[in-house]
């Protein structure tokens, strides 16, 4: 998947704030099978938005994408598949080896 600001694959950590911020461990997960780099602490959609990925889903009657909205767990906008159930992308924390994937509501995109 190709970063929607940049162009480009998706695995660098661009998108935070710097400073004196203290982040976690840097983990790497994937999100349909391309590699993204996170810190540890940080959600799943976070680290989607920091890699400039903004297309989490497909919505089931147009097939627009759809993303993150309300990043607190509420519209469900941002739903994921992890782990082979549907989950808040923002309300899942990132951990080294997750797999998520984006989908509709019957499955995964395969
Ligand atoms: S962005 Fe609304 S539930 Fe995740």
């Amino acid at each position: 998947m190709k970063n929607s600001r940049t162009g480009a694959v998706g695995s660098r950590i661009d998108g935070r704030i710097g400073g004196a911020v203290d982040r976690g461990a840097a983990v790497r997960f994937t999100f349909d099978g391309v590699p993204v780099t996170a810190y540890a602490g940080e959600s799943v959609a976070a680290a989607l938005f920091a890699a400039g990925i903004r297309d989490l889903r497909k919505s089931p009657r147009a097939g627009t994408p759809r993303g993150m909205f309300c990043l607190m767990g509420i519209c469900q906008e941002c739903v994921v598949w992890i782990d082979g159930r549907r989950r808040p992308a923002c309300q899942a924390a990132v951990r080294e080896g997750l797999a998520a994937r984006s989908g509709t509501i019957d499955g995964p995109e395969s």
